[in-house]
């Protein structure tokens, strides 16, 4: 596996493989890397002559007083799973490269950014785009690999890429889940053992809707009122939100009749976790 930390090495070689005729496949991720991770590195390898995988703690997409610093790091862990799941280029640029002083251009992708997670994290999903069209633009790939349990930034890059014509295809892949139901997340790493079991919370209250919706409930607000229930007897959990919500404009949704995706974001001790699921029914 290759190390590139030069963000012109990583342009002239991207530019160089693509005239090669080869297929570059793209994961970009924050580092301390878990299944979850490794599940879209190994989609990528399948789908891709070359794999590059990113690891770039992204200061753009973290608030003031959001945890940029404490943020999990094992670099070398981590350039040992991603070579185990057959990666060929480990990309690693430098914040002072990404954003050098007088770095001044953002991509807002309006809308979807508002909510959801937009509305308790300002300026969030700015810093993602941001990032990831830099990305794009250093990797240059025909594939990009990004996990459904971050659903609204999926939705959110597909837009940017819709809308900017950008030359690559996204590619959505299922979460990852631990044996008991908990999503994957490097901020699971904040969790003490109590705050772990704690957590099973989110990932229960989404079967319990599932099983509310599959049983004929249309009524978001019902819905969200049983998540809530669920979540509110567990000590130490704050609800950010929970919503019931299109799944491709996110927009609320007054009754569930086809599909829904309900999503959450609760705070489980110092870790802010996210966790979704898409509903379809047939009527
Ligand atoms: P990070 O949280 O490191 O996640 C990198 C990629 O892994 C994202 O596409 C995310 O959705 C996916 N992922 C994380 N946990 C997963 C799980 N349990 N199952 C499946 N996929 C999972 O998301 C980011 O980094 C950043 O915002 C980034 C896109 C890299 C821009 O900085």
């Amino acid at each position: 596996m290759e190390i590139i930390k030069d963000l012109r090495v990583m342009q002239a070689r991207s530019g160089f493989l693509r005239q090669e005729g080869k297929a570059i496949g793209f994961v970009p991720t924050m580092g301390y890397l878990h299944e979850g991770h490794l599940t879209l590195l190994r989609r990528a390898r399948e789908e891709n002559d070359i794999v590059v995988l990113s690891i770039f703690v992204n200061p753009a997409q973290f608030g003031a007083g959001e945890d940029y610093e404490k943020y999990p790091r094992d670099t070398e862990g981590d350039l040992a799973k991603a070579s185990e799941a057959g990666t060929d280029i480990a990309f690693l640029p430098e914040v002072a490269e990404m954003y050098p002083a007088g770095y001044a251009t953002y991509v807002n992708v309006e809308g979807l950014t508002e909510k959801l997670c937009g509305r308790s994290r300002p300026g969030h999903f700015r810093g993602v785009t941001t990032v990831v069209l830099k990305l794009f633009n250093l990797v240059q790939p025909h594939r990009a690999y990004f996990g459904e349990k971050d659903y609204q930034q999926l939705v959110v890059i597909k837009k940017m890429v819709s809308d900017l014509n950008l030359d690559l295809q996204i590619i959505g892949c299922p979460t990852v889940r631990e044996s008991d139901g908990l999503a994957m997340s490097s901020r699971n790493a904040y969790l003490s053992p109590q705050e772990r079991l704690s957590a099973l919370c989110l990932s229960r209250s989404l079967a319990k809707a599932e099983e509310l919706i599959r049983g004929g409930e249309k009524s978001p607000q019902s819905i969200i009122n049983e998540i809530s229930k669920v979540i509110e007897k567990e000590p130490g959990a704050k609800i950010d939100y929970v919503a019931v919500c299109h799944p491709e404009t996110l927009g609320d949704l007054e009754s569930i009749d086809s599909q829904a995706l309900i999503a959450l974001a609760v705070k489980i001790g110092p870790a802010r976790l996210l966790d979704n699921r898409l509903v379809k029914v047939n009527n």
